[in-house]
């Protein structure tokens, strides 16, 4: 008998047909968002979930589905699994790196691009019909090529992006992360490394890159954005949360910096009220991996992860990109 495994969300038809030849799959065409109740039970006597960023799996999801054995995320972040949990309890997590990194980078660049040149409000205004004449401080920004770009989490995608200033817009690269790249990667992406306080202070543009934990929730706060320059914009297009958004609000209404690109929020899909307001503001939904080539080779990679943690495939025990992969060992 095939072990059953749950899509918890609508994904490509064809990536649960090829999941259909290993496993007996319950899918969601329909894309309801389960509640934390209707996900228990949907995963009652599943092997494995193909998940996504929108279900959280905690120790009480676990304790209520011991047989669970693989917890597959179509996404880069993981923040949505405890994955301390998972280890504990045996079971695998995978996410999906590298498929997506150069597709969010240049989501990243394009949305710092469209705040420090105010793409979205100029489009807002003459779609209004407000465009009656040309000005010589309509619309004026702040340029981008030559200009300081600091990069906040200096991962693959951090690296992508500070490729792009460095090489393709002369940028000056400084950075901050955990911890410091090697010499060799620091070179080839023309970034120098600098304490958090040099970041906030010398960035034209600052761009959030870094993962969501507990120790980055409200890495930039009101202290933060306060020592920021004004003529200074901000980008996330790392998680909701690491933005204390009721503050950045209050920075953008100030004009304590310029501007800001954000596609993740604090509590998303829902959003602060306030940003919505906001001219000097660009805000979209979460899509910074969003090509199809990229979404389906995320979904491709999901599902790899999930063939082969059950131990099918040509990669069967060896899923491509796990997180913990201490349970393969054990
Ligand atoms: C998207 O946010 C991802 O983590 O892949």
């Amino acid at each position: 008998m095939k072990p059953a495994v749950l899509v918890s969300r609508a994904v490509f038809p064809d990536v649960v047909e090829r999941l259909r030849a290993h496993f007996t799959v319950e899918d969601n065409p329909d894309d309801r968002i389960y509640t934390k109740a209707e996900l228990i039970r949907r995963l009652a006597g599943k092997a494995g979930v193909f998940a996504t960023g929108s279900e959280r799996f905690d120790a009480e999801v676990l304790d209520a589905n011991p047989q669970l054995k693989a917890v597959c995320n179509m996404a880069v972040g993981y923040n949505n699994i405890d994955v301390d949990a998972c280890t504990a309890r045996g079971v695998l997590c995978t996410n999906t790196p590298d498929v997506l990194t150069d597709t969010t980078a240049d989501f990243g660049f394009a949305l710092m691009m469209a705040a420090a040149r105010r793409i979205a409000e100029s489009e807002h205004y003459l779609r209004r019909g407000d465009w009656k004449k040309w000005s010589y401080d309509m619309f004026t920004g702040s340029d981008v090529h030559g200009a300081t770009l600091g990069i906040l989490g200096m991962g693959r995608i951090g690296q992508g992006i500070a490729r792009r200033g460095a090489h393709g817009f002369g940028m000056n690269v400084i950075y901050h992360n955990r911890s410091r790249l090697a010499p060799e990667v620091e070179a080839e992406c023309r970034a120098r490394y600098v304490s958090k306080e040099s970041l906030l202070r010398d960035a034209d543009h600052l761009v959030l890159v870094l993962p969501y934990s507990q120790s980055s929730h409200h890495a930039i706060g009101a202290a933060e954005l306060a020592q920021m320059k004004p003529s200074a914009t901000l980008t996330n297009v790392a998680r909701g949360g690491i933005v204390d958004d009721a503050a950045l609000a209050q920075a953008l209404a100030a004009r304590q910096i310029a501007a800001a690109g954000l596609d993740v929020y604090e509590g998303e899909p829902a959003l602060n009220p306030a940003l919505l307001e906001l001219p000097n503001v660009v805000l979209t939904p979460h899509i910074a991996s969003a090509t199809v080539a990229t979404r389906r080779a995320m979904a491709g990679l999901a599902a790899d992860n999930l063939i082969a943690a059950l131990g099918f495939g040509p990669l069967a025990g060896k899923p491509p990109t796990p997180i913990n992969p201490q349970v393969l060992q054990a």
